[in-house]
């Protein structure tokens, strides 16, 4: 049976300025010379160096955003569309990760018409879900993320045009991390919402896992049932760390 093709994506979130480049050249370079990794490889880094970014010609990395508007233009001072962020050189943009939820108080009604703004744009939309704390402690994990990710997720959305990102939120930046049976567990109940909303093709929508992933567990939680990469926060700001990810789909 074919098999989703896995995405190691890096999140740079609001650090990296001009100099930072130089990781994205350092990265390049390691993939160069480290045996090949299957898995395609994506940074998002801050709106601002998007176009520098993709401008550096690096053809084993693409770039992406961490977020757009729902519209395509318009009187919204400080935003950017998703028309514009191609227009940059994206290739990608992350949408509804829980720092804009808990942040920007963003709903899934909301990430729904950025996730088509996305498409529309003839870019590919990262769409994330996660639990909180809380939710977890309170038995909610499955029925919070598959009520996000039902909501979330527009009826335009394929395979090739939507990555899923699990990501509880308390593993975000903590170092903590779930069990891998946890992770398979909810994985393949993304998995099952998925083939019933969107039928075969929901078999090749790929699901990645984010929160405290770095060289010395990545392995593992990659090789659970179901998840086809990682969304990667910290450990993607080194070139270094995050070829130690990547690693986990070297032979
Ligand atoms: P982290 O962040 O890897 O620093 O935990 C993951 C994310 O928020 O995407």
């Amino acid at each position: 049976m074919q098999k989703p093709h896995p995405l190691v994506a890096g999140n740079w979130k609001m650090n990296g300025v001009t100099a930072s480049h130089a990781e994205l050249e350092a990265l390049s370079t390691l993939l160069k010379t480290d045996s090949p990794a299957e898995c395609e490889v994506l940074i998002c880094p801050p709106a601002t160096l998007i176009a520098s970014s993709s401008n550096m010609g690096l053809s084993a990395i693409k770039i992406g955003a961490q977020d757009c508007h729902s519209e395509v233009s318009g009187a919204h001072t400080g935003d950017i569309s998703a028309v514009m962020l191609k227009d940059a050189g994206a290739d990608y943009v992350i949408v509804g990760h829980s720092e804009r939820r808990a942040d920007h108080d963003e709903s899934s009604d909301l990430i729904n018409a950025k996730t088509k703004a996305v498409h529309n744009a003839g870019l590919r939309a990262i769409v994330c879900v996660g639990e909180t704390d809380a939710e977890r402690v309170a038995g909610d994990t499955s029925t919070v993320v598959l009520g996000q990710l039902l909501v979330s997720l527009p009826d335009s959305c394929t395979s090739e045009n939507t990555v899923i990102g699990y990501e509880p939120v308390w593993a975000i930046g903590t170092g903590k991390t779930p069990t891998v049976e946890d992770v398979a567990d909810i994985h393949t109940e993304i998995r099952t919402a998925l083939t019933e909303r969107f039928g075969e093709d929901g078999a090749m929508f790929r699901i990645i896992y984010g929160g405290s992933v770095k060289p010395s567990n990545a392995k593992e939680l990659m090789a659970a049932l179901n998840v086809d990469g990682a969304l990667v926060g910290g450990a993607s700001l080194k070139a270094t760390d995050f070829n130690g990810i990547i690693a986990a789909y070297r032979a």
